[in-house]
């Protein structure tokens, strides 16, 4: 069982989908978190997030460790993301590692749920339930702004809105697996649901499509 959670910059994807994994007993994979990592290795090596060849290098060379630095969850960290996010190489170096993943879930787990931006479009077409999950930009924004201070940072609204408005621009118009909804992906709006709201309706999915046919 694949399920595939596509949506936008602080949408909700990632408590979502560690819901489901936890609740079903599925592995979980934040996909971002390898763009993350590949943005944060590029940084540290104290060059430009758009620089081609150390985003190439560095998602070649991907560094594993960097998946449990503090840093990763860093807006600049996020930004940069979405700047290698866009090279297909970048893209084309990732890709085995997700597909495996979705296929071969560590642990022998019957199941695996990634979230990402195309997930359901282009790392696993074939995923069982496709989710698509979207919320406004400001509502988006002030979740990011939470989880901030919730680290214990300051958070300015507008700075982290038009981050947000950046972000989403750069991800749904990208030549290459451009985040968008797959035509056969479920779209939940949940600017004006709670994320127990949210998963009860994503559950009683994943259970029909357990259900035998
Ligand atoms: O946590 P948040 O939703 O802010 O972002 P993320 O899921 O950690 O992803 C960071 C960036 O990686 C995104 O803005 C995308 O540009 C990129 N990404 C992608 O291109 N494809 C994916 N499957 C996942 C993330």
């Amino acid at each position: 069982m694949i399920i595939a959670i596509d949506g936008p910059a602080a949408a909700g994807k990632g408590t979502l989908a560690r819901r489901l994994a936890d609740h079903f007993g599925f592995a979980y994979l934040d996909t971002g978190s390898l763009y993350r990592a590949v943005g944060l290795a590029v940084l540290r090596a104290g060059k430009k997030p758009d620089d081609p060849n150390a985003a190439q290098y560095a998602s070649l060379n991907l560094d594993r460790g960097l998946l449990r630095d503090p840093d990763l969850r860093e807006e600049r960290t996020g930004i940069a993301a979405s700047k290698v996010a866009a090279m297909p190489e970048v893209r084309a170096n990732l890709l085995e590692f997700q597909r495996n993943f979705a296929s071969q879930p560590p642990g022998g787990k019957p199941g695996a749920v990634l979230d990402g931006r195309d997930v359901g479009t282009v790392v696993c077409p074939q995923a069982n339930l496709k989710l698509f999950i979207t919320a406004s930009p400001e509502v988006r924004a002030k979740r990011r702004c939470l989880e901030i201070q919730a680290r214990g940072h300051t958070a300015e609204f507008e700075e982290i809105l038009a981050d947000v408005r950046a972000r989403d621009d750069r991800d749904m118009n990208r030549a290459d697996a451009p985040m968008k909804p797959a035509e056969d992906a479920l779209l939940l709006d949940t600017s004006e649901l709670d994320i127990d709201a949210v998963f009860l309706r994503a559950a009683a999915l994943v259970t029909e499509r357990l259900k035998p046919q």
